[in-house]
């Protein structure tokens, strides 16, 4: 085989609680994540040498900086992989937005260099590699709705979600999200997620249940500092959301629907209020 293509998805965030700190910077977090039919798509060749990264979008880094290019490297290192790589990545899942895009390359990378070179990685294998490039890989490598705490790589594999319809927004301007985490002071956190109440809510498919136990604590930065998020949010709710939330470190923001076109009305709505670069409609769950 030479080359091989892989689709990786996108997630959002549930839930997510910042519980403590650790010694190398990282935050404890405890969060829920849900994998989102938003995908990015990497094609994986045996060609030339060296390692050579094309993305359709010329603002990213095709060099080091980039995730994709990384996990590559890491692996044609420790399996002293001779022959060259050339990458092909077509981004669908917004940049810098919370939804681990950069982080679900990395996890396609993996996932797709184990096929390719048959390396005979197994997913816990591929996780601990993952884990190396950043906090959010081995739950892209896991996908599906889990529970995860640590730094996010302890991770519990929950049912799916039950079937919903998410509308997801993506303002213009981006986040950084070490920026984010720095400035996040648990003693002003006055509502914590009750992730114990949506892990229920999860087991019993309850909706409803869900939607109402939504919640992420670094809303307190990222909304304070660009409030068009909190317009985005009521409007999401004034347009029939169960609830709208921020994803991880932001500025993406969603709304869960019951109803298709419910969900199809509130893009339209917020199109016309243009409030944001791009508004996805996706299903989610069974
Ligand atoms: O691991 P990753 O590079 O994706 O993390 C991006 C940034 O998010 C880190 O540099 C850190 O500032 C922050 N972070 C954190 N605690 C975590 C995960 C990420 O503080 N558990």
């Amino acid at each position: 085989m030479e080359r091989i293509t892989v689709r990786t998805p996108g997630k959002i965030n549930l839930t997510l609680d910042v519980l403590g700190n650790f010694a190398n910077g990282y935050h404890d977090l405890q969060m829920v994540m849900s994998e989102v039919k938003l995908f990015d798509e990497i094609t994986i060749t045996k060609q030339g040498q060296g390692i050579a990264l094309e993305i359709d979008q010329p603002e990213l880094p095709v060099d080091e900086r980039n995730l994709a290019y990384k996990a590559v490297a890491l692996l044609k290192e420790e399996f002293a992989l001779k022959e060259g790589i050339h990458l092909s990545l077509k981004k669908t899942i917004p940049v810098a937005a919370g939804m681990a895009g950069g982080s679900a390359d990395a996890a396609g990378v993996l996932k797709g260099m184990n096929q390719l070179f048959q390396l005979g990685l197994t997913l816990e294998e591929l996780q601990v590699r993952g884990l190396k490039l950043g906090a959010d890989v081995p739950f892209c490598l896991l996908g599906g709705c889990a529970l995860a705490e640590g730094v996010g790589e302890r991770l519990t594999s929950l049912k799916p979600l039950p079937q919903a319809y998410l509308v997801l927004v993506k303002p213009d301007f981006s986040v950084s999200t070490p920026w984010v985490f720095s400035q996040i002071d648990r003693e002003v956190i006055q509502q914590h997620p009750d992730t114990r109440g949506i892990l229920a809510a999860i087991e019993e498919g309850e909706l409803a249940a869900i939607a109402d136990k939504l919640c992420n604590v670094l809303e307190l930065v990222t909304v304070k500092a660009y409030p068009v998020i909190q317009e985005i949010k009521d409007c999401l709710e004034g347009a029939g959301a169960l609830k709208a939330l921020m994803t991880g470190s932001g500025p993406t923001v969603y709304g869960i629907f019951a109803k298709e076109d419910t969900a199809q009305g509130a893009a339209q709505a917020l199109a016309a209020q243009q409030l944001a670069a791009k508004v996805y409609v996706v299903k989610v769950g069974k």
